[in-house]
């Protein structure tokens, strides 16, 4: 891959073949990056935020979990029964490294997963939501396959958020009484070294 910013790249992928492709060719070096280059913690983050609201013993979908950075911090914190979903079967490869996960799924977010209704006691979902990846309409689906009381914690860029539709899609869950709004960070740097203009935010919903 000639050097650029492979953050840019897989953002500008024109659609979800292009952005499978993109992360296939990625993945081996994908941890690296983003954590030497770029100084990511949103794992780390998202899986604190996380334990505050689900308990260790829980069943949980990571979607989009990548390389298995999430789902390693959530090992080290306890938690043992973890499925990994993600688009490219590239990240999972990786992924399944990390021992953190129990399943392997290549699905898509924004189409109807394959899992049965209330599959999961509670999702996470760490920089998964954002420019050119998954749409606000992927939430629908992780609504569906948690279980009431179950949370799903997932962080969004702070420009996507606001125009890409997930402010409305909130707005839209909360009135047909499907979550509540549990809690929301402030925008943040998420990637301080190579993106130090990039905010995330951080969401809790609790389906209903
Ligand atoms: C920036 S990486 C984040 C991976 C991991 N959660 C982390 O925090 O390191 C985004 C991941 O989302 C996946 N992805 C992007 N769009 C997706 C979609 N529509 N459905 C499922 N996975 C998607 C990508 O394949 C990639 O592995």
């Amino acid at each position: 891959m000639a050097q650029q910013n492979k953050v840019q790249w897989v953002y500008e992928a024109k659609d979800n073949d292009e952005l499978e492709a993109r992360y296939d060719e990625w993945a081996a070096e994908y941890d690296a990056d983003v954590i030497d280059e770029f100084g990511y913690f949103g794992p780390q983050r998202g899986a604190d935020i996380f334990e505050r609201f689900v308990p260790t013993s829980a069943r949980v979908l990571d979607a989009g979990a990548g390389t298995g950075l999430v789902g390693a911090v959530l090992k080290e914190k306890g938690y043992g029964s973890i499925t990994a979903m993600d688009l490219s079967n590239g990240m999972l490869e990786e992924a399944k490294k990390t021992g953190a996960y129990e399943g392997f799924d290549r699905m898509v977010l924004g189409e109807t997963l394959g899992y049965e209704t209330a599959s999961f006691d509670s999702t996470i979902s760490i920089g998964t939501f954002s420019l050119g990846h998954a749409p606000a309409s992927g939430l629908n689906e992780l609504v569906r396959v948690t279980k009431p009381g179950g949370y799903i914690v997932y962080s969004v860029r702070a420009d996507v958020y606001v125009e890409n539709g997930f402010q409305a899609k909130h707005e839209e869950l909360v009135s047909a009484g499907k979550v509540t709004i549990v809690d929301g960070t402030e925008p943040e740097h998420l990637l301080p070294k190579g993106e130090p203009e990039l905010e995330h935010r951080f969401w809790v919903l609790r389906v209903s």
